[in-house]
C-alpha cells in the first residue's frame, strides 16, 4: 500500500495553486509593460509555482540537474517568458477537498516559515540565505501533494481535521490515512523531480531535528533554521495554522546558536511585520 501511494506521488509532475495566486499574476501580465520582480514577488509566495519553475531549471534538458537550488537561480535561467507560461500551466482547475480558507492559510503558513527561516539562518550562519527560503517555502509541500492525491476512502471532514493537529499527531494522523507523512511525500514528489538535497534533506527532516542531534544530518544549518521557525511561530501564534511545535529543545537549540532573550524580541517584532504583510498578500 506504501508502495502504492509512493507511486502516485512520483507520478505527479507539478501541483495546483490557489485562484488568488493566478489572478495576482494575470493582473501584473495585463500591464503594458510588466515587471519580472513584480511577477517573482508573486511567485516566491507560491509553493506550487515556484516549485514547478524549480525543477523545470532542474530538468536534464537544461544540462544542470540537482544544481539548481534557489528561486532566483532558476528565474535567471529560465527568462521571463518562459517563467510566464510556466506559471500559468499550474493554474489547472482543482477542487482542494478543504475549505479554501484553510487552503490561504496553509500557503500563507509556508511563506512565513521560508521568511523566519532564512531569516534565523542568516542570523545563525551570517550566510546568503536562498536556499533556506525555498527549503522553507516548500517544507509543508507533502500537505499539498497528500490532498492531491486524496484517499477516496475519507471524507473532507476528517481531511480537514488534520489541520487542527501538530507535530507528532498530525503525522501519525497522516499515516493512518495516507501510509506515509508529508515529510515522506514532500521527499518523494522533490527527488524525482531533481531538486538538489539541500532543498530535500531539509524538508525530510523539519519535524524531526532534535531527534537527530549528535548525528551528521545533511544541510544541518537549514534544517534546524526551518525546525526553530515553526516552532517559534507557534510560540509567538498558538493559535495560527501552523504544524510545528514549542519545546523545551527549541529554547536549548536558540540558547547553542547564541540566540537569547533579547534576541527573542527583536525576531518577534520583525515576525509580526512578516504576519501583516503575508495576511495583506493572502487576504
Ligand atoms: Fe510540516
Ligand atoms: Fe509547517
Amino acid at each position: 500500500m506504501a508502495n502504492e501511494i509512493k507511486a502516485k506521488i512520483t507520478q505527479l509532475t507539478s501541483l495546483p495553486t490557489i485562484p488568488l495566486v493566478i489572478t495576482k499574476l494575470i493582473v501584473i501580465m495585463k500591464k503594458e509593460n510588466p515587471s519580472i520582480d513584480e511577477f517573482v514577488d508573486v511567485i516566491k509566495h507560491d509553493q506550487s509555482i515556484t516549485s514547478k519553475i524549480v525543477s523545470i531549471a532542474n530538468s536534464p534538458f537544461f544540462g544542470y540537474p540537482g544544481r539548481i537550488n534557489s528561486l532566483e537561480q532558476a528565474v535567471l535561467m529560465l527568462g521571463f517568458d518562459l517563467i510566464k507560461s510556466i506559471s500559468l500551466s499550474v493554474s489547472r482547475f482543482t477542487i482542494f477537498p478543504i475549505p479554501y480558507v484553510t487552503l490561504k492559510k496553509m500557503w500563507s503558513h509556508s511563506f512565513k516559515v521560508a521568511d523566519l527561516s532564512s531569516f534565523l539562518y542568516r542570523k545563525i550562519t551570517g550566510k546568503n540565505s536562498c536556499i533556506c527560503f525555498l527549503s522553507g517555502l516548500l517544507h509543508d509541500i507533502g500537505r499539498a501533494i497528500l490532498l492531491n492525491i486524496k484517499s477516496s476512502d475519507h471524507s473532507a471532514d476528517i481531511l480537514h481535521e488534520l489541520y487542527k493537529l501538530k507535530a507528532d499527531e498530525l503525522l501519525k494522523s497522516e499515516t493512518e490515512i495516507f501510509q506515509c507523512n508529508h515529510t515522506e511525500a514532500g521527499k518523494w514528489f522533490l527527488e524525482k523531480l531533481f531538486f538538489p538535497e539541500e532543498i530535500v534533506a531539509p524538508i525530510y527532516y523539519h519535524h524531526y531535528y532534535d531527534r537527530f542531534l549528535g548525528y551528521n544530518i545533511p544541510y544541518k544549518d537549514i534544517v534546524q533554521s526551518i525546525y526553530l521557525a515553526e516552532g517559534l511561530i507557534d510560540f509567538i501564534k498558538p493559535d495560527s495554522l501552523n504544524d510545528g511545535q514549542w519545546t523545551e529543545n527549541h529554547l536549548a537549540l536558540l540558547k547553542e546558536n547564541n540566540i537569547f532573550e533579547s534576541d527573542l524580541k527583536e525576531i518577534k517584532e520583525g515576525f509580526l511585520t512578516t504576519i501583516d504583510t503575508a495576511n495583506n498578500f493572502f487576504d
